[in-house]
């Protein structure tokens, strides 16, 4: 009767979570990709202003949101001109990832890509239809029935940035394909080094996609760089011909954002202060723990945006799991994310300043104990 999803991956983590937590002094648990920072004060009133709503929300965002969303692509990811039929709201991003495949009709005999370390959500949208998922991140050998490529950058898990020149060879084959092409971007506000000073570059830049917005789709979320994750709060934009039908089927759906979500999300948008602070938080404690897991030797890949450190110790990332559970770390086995990640494990930066401190020092006084 089910849909056959296997059982969510994160219960095998279960049993490490119990060894970290006999650590004398607790356990840092460095795992989930949650924020803790409180809910900036300019989106908690905006919301507390709307909480008189008793009529039904516009699935396809008021238009004071729409606008809003278009007016922050421009300032913020280089999108100018886009209009109010190319954005939408959703209710975070998973959702809207994992139905994506069934909103555009796949099925059967259709292949969905996804980067060769994924997000989870992507595999599940595929698995919902009955499509078959292929693991690649060479453009030239997506195969000839692809039908959805998911890109994610900043990546998660492993922080990765997709340059200019790499996303433009993206656009190509999809066009060659005639596949549509979708770029999940929420980490894009949270660059460091390089990126702080270049803007991380948007699939629908022009210098991307050269103006042409056919069959692109960008998925935003203000979950990790507004501390939104509890409101869900995202949306997308792209070419209307994708959008509209979409709006009309979650109108069909029901799948609405809160009307006092839409105002919160259009507060956040307008506000540019809360998150150029948040960036410094998680910049601080990137620099601690970064500095940590290099010293005690893991190496160290991609991780040059968002809110994740993608590391080593070259085994298998079970025993680096363990390894860690053992000093009352929690992170994420990379085996999560697809075969290609079997031997890396993820810290998360999403753990409150203290946290991260005692877990930097835990790594520090290992090394010590073992040299
Ligand atoms: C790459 C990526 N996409 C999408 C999401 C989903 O975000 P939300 O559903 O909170 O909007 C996450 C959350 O961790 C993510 O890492």
């Amino acid at each position: 009767m089910f849909n056959g999803l296997p059982e969510y991956p994160w219960k095998k983590l279960k049993p490490y979570e119990e060894i970290a937590k006999k650590y004398p002094a607790g356990i840092v648990d460095l795992s989930v990709g949650s924020p803790v920072d409180p809910t900036p004060e300019v989106i908690q009133q905006a919301l507390v202003r709307a909480t008189n709503a008793p009529g039904y929300p516009s699935t396809a965002g008021s238009l004071e949101l729409r606008e809003a969303i278009i007016e922050w692509f421009a300032r913020r990811r280089g999108v100018p001109n886009l209009t109010i039929d190319q954005v939408m709201p959703s209710i975070g991003s998973k959702e809207l990832i994992s139905f994506l495949p069934l909103f555009l009709g796949l099925g059967k005999g259709d292949v969905v890509v996804q980067p060769r370390v994924a997000y989870t959500a992507y595999v599940v949208g595929a698995s919902l239809v009955g499509a078959e998922i292929v693991s690649s991140d060479d453009p030239e050998s997506w195969p000839e029935n692809t039908k959805l490529i998911w890109l994610n950058s900043p990546g998660n898990p492993d922080g990765k940035v997709l340059d200019v020149d790499y996303l433009r060879r993206a656009v190509n084959r999809a066009r060659e394909l005639g596949a549509v092409l979708a770029s999940d971007e929420c980490y894009a506000e949270l660059g460091w080094g390089r990126w702080e000073a270049e803007r991380i570059p948007c699939l629908l830049d022009p210098a991307v996609c050269d103006g042409n917005q056919d069959n692109l789709l960008v998925l935003y979320s203000l979950s990790k760089q507004s501390n939104l994750a509890g409101y869900r709060a995202a949306f997308a934009a792209g070419d209307s011909k994708l959008i509209q039908p979409i709006v009309n089927l979650r109108m069909h759906s029901g799948l609405m954002m809160p009307a006092p979500v839409q105002q919160a999300v259009i507060a956040a948008l307008k506000d540019e202060a809360h998150v150029a602070l948040e960036r410094k938080i998680y910049q601080a404690r990137r620099d601690i723990l970064l500095a940590a897991v290099r010293d005690y030797g893991f190496k160290v890949s991609d991780s040059e945006a968002g809110l994740y450190i993608w590391a080593t110790l070259g085994q298998d990332c079970w025993i680096t799991v363990k390894q860690m559970a053992e000093i009352g770390i929690l992170v994420v086995p990379g085996e999560f994310y697809e075969a290609g990640g079997s031997d890396y494990v993820r810290f998360s930066l999403t753990a409150s300043d203290d946290k991260i401190s005692e877990g930097a020092n835990r790594l520090s006084n290992a090394i010590k104990l073992n040299s």
